[in-house]
């Protein structure tokens, strides 16, 4: 029998209930990693950590949590790491879309301050409590989830822009301060997925599905494995080259320089 790659390593995917954080939980549970899922959403977290044990033999645990709460984060992975044990791989996915597209004045800057607790307080919870264990086994893998708005600017979304523009700096720091200890530090900046968030987005008529595939120049917008294929690249012991990175995985969407010219059939 062949050893997978991450066979007796423990993965914890933050928002692993649901979407990318799901797919990138299955995708490194088909490696061989044990995968820890916190979630804001404690059942699901359960039932996607009992789905992926059944589907892939690794073993798996949900907890809830949310990631803005330091106390929560600290229960949470005490729990999964006595169960499991040492994280040695950690994605940092929770994350919420924009609640208001409005000009940063309109809207209360409450949902500034949550966006930047829950993107960036979540992964800088979650990394402090990880970070021991991986220097003491001489191994880590962090993956930060970015995304086009850490790149590009776009209005009425400045709290959202803002965290996954953080995400960069706290990539950039943890990889260079943890680069001596085997841990890499690593982002990953999607374009627009169709997870449920979006579709639900699209379906209500408050997201322009066609717009958005339309500005990729691939022509349609990405599947949440798309992303996890990544962030499990980088996973993988054999990407210890690579730290500090930030990935677009976008269809192209940040490297476009033309403003808009017909360059083909669009959902191709
Ligand atoms: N879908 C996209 O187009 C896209 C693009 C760029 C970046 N991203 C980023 O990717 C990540 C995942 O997005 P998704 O589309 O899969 O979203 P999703 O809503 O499908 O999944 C997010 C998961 O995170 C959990 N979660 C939300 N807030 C939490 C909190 N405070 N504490 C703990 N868990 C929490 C949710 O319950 C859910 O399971 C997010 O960080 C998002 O910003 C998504």
């Amino acid at each position: 029998m062949t050893t997978k790659p991450l066979s007796g390593k423990v993965a914890l995917v933050t928002g692993g209930a649901r979407g990318i954080g799901r797919a990138t939980a299955e995708a490194l549970a088909d490696m061989g990693a044990d995968i820890a899922i916190v979630d804001i959403h404690g059942g699901e977290a359960a039932s996607t950590a009992a789905a992926i044990a059944a589907a892939s033999g690794v073993r798996a645990a949900g907890a809830e949590a949310n990631v803005a709460d330091e106390a929560a984060c600290s229960t949470a992975h005490a729990r999964l790491a006595g169960e499991l044990g040492d994280i040695g791989i950690l994605v940092n996915n929770a994350g919420i879309m924009p609640q208001a597209v409005e000009p940063h004045h309109e809207q209360p800057l409450s949902n500034f301050n949550e966006m930047l607790a829950i993107h960036i307080g979540g992964a800088a919870h979650f990394s402090h409590l990880c970070i021991p264990a991986m220097r003491k086994a001489g191994f880590g893998r962090i993956v930060n989830l970015s995304s086009v708005l850490g790149i590009l600017g776009l209005p009425n979304r400045l709290g959202y822009t803002v965290a996954k523009t953080g995400m960069k700096g706290l990539t950039r720091g943890l990889a260079v301060e943890n680069a001596r200890h085997g841990i890499t530090v690593n982002a990953v900046a999607p374009g627009y997925i169709l997870t449920d968030v979006l579709r639900d987005r699209v379906e209500r008529g408050r997201l322009d599905y066609h717009l958005y595939a339309e500005r990729t120049p691939v022509g349609r917008w990405g599947r949440p494995e798309e992303i996890a294929r990544v962030i499990a690249f980088l996973a993988h012991p054999g990407s210890g080259f690579i730290t500090g990175v930030v990935w677009p995985v976008d269809g192209g969407y940040t490297m476009r320089g033309d403003p808009g010219e017909d360059i083909g059939p669009c959902d191709a």
